[in-house]
């Protein structure tokens, strides 16, 4: 068992649960809460103490990580959870949401007493296991410096961005890169194969030229085989994070109409299994389109009596 304080982990999904496990190899001792306490079982039996309440993992810690789904999650954890009575926690929060989301959680939780830091991520849960994460911190710089033992064991060079709101732009500006490159190798590949041409020829070519991205070669298996099971990043984050961009987007008065096609794309992911599938499944939306349907026969005209 830890010496240290003990840390507050609220949210136990795919990157909470491998943050938690990460901060407990490295000895720290942690209080743990999700939603759907069955979740939580993983990083109990590593030694994290099982809390039933969001305001009971809370109350006893100074450091309080929130890696919860999206921004009403935030909110309602955060901001609303039962008993819940902030005395001095500074939290840090490493879930992708909108950048006004968290400043107004920033003023919220300062009102009830606690610090906030932002802190998303870049890299997922093989990064956090191994403390590689790129960590973006937005939030006071001071209590950035405070945060930083705590940052560097889950990433080697946490980065200070400035103002609430800048680190989780950032990390919107690389999301989008994710769901583009991914959308704009899937549909390449569907051509090539479609073409009937060689996919290594095709391959070969593109490694030897400055368009080729290292992400194309950790999907290509998985696009080959059309094997999109257990994901470290699922269909859905990818694209409520691309409404967050195209919402943070327009907030600076860009252009976005290139964008918007491919968030009308990942619309058809909503409510199938896609959606829980890892992202590169939105190779299944770039395929050949299914012809349209016969039109109805006419209907048959009335006999006259
Ligand atoms: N996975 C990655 O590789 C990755 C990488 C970078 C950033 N992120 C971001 O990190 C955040 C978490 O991602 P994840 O992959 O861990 O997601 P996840 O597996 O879907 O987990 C989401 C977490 O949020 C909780 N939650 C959702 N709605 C809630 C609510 N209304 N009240 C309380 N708890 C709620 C879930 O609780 P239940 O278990 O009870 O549903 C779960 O603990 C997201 O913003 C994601 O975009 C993820």
């Amino acid at each position: 068992m830890s010496s240290s304080p003990p840390i507050a982990l609220l949210g136990t999904g795919l990157l909470g649960s491998a943050i938690g496990q990460r901060l407990l190899q490295r000895g720290l001792g942690l209080r743990v809460w999700n939603r759907h306490p069955e979740r939580l079982q993983p990083l109990v039996a590593l030694g994290a103490e099982a809390c039933a309440t969001a305001a009971e993992a809370v109350q006893p810690c100074r450091w309080v990580i929130a890696v919860l789904a999206d921004g009403p999650a935030c909110r309602e954890v955060l901001l609303s959870a039962e008993n819940l009575r902030w005395q001095g926690q500074r939290v840090v929060q490493m879930g992708t949401i909108a950048p006004e989301t968290s400043r107004e959680l920033a003023v919220a939780l300062q009102r009830q007493g606690a610090a906030y830091l932002e802190a998303p991520v870049l890299g997922s849960r093989p990064e956090a296991l191994t403390g590689t994460l790129q960590i973006m911190v937005a939030g006071d710089e001071q209590l950035f410096q405070e945060a930083l033992p705590l940052l560097l064991a889950l990433g080697p060079n946490p980065e200070w961005f400035g103002a609430i709101g800048s680190a989780l732009d950032t990390k919107l500006a690389l999301n989008q890169l994710i769901a583009s490159l991914t959308h704009a190798f899937s549909l390449s590949l569907q051509l090539v194969q479609a073409a009937g041409v060689n996919v290594e020829q095709f391959m070969a070519v593109l490694r030897g030229s400055a368009l080729h991205a290292p992400t194309f070669e950790k999907k290509l298996p998985r696009l080959l085989a059309d094997d999109y099971r257990h994901p470290n990043f699922p269909t859905a984050h990818l694209r409520k994070d691309l409404l967050l961009f195209l919402a943070s987007a327009r907030q600076h008065g860009l252009d976005t109409m290139g964008l918007r096609c491919l968030a009308d794309l990942l619309e058809r992911a909503r409510d199938t299994p896609l959606d829980q599938l890892d992202y590169s499944a939105l190779h299944r939306l770039t395929g050949p389109v299914p012809p349209p349907a016969d039109p109805a026969p006419p209907a048959a005209a009335p006999r006259s009596g």
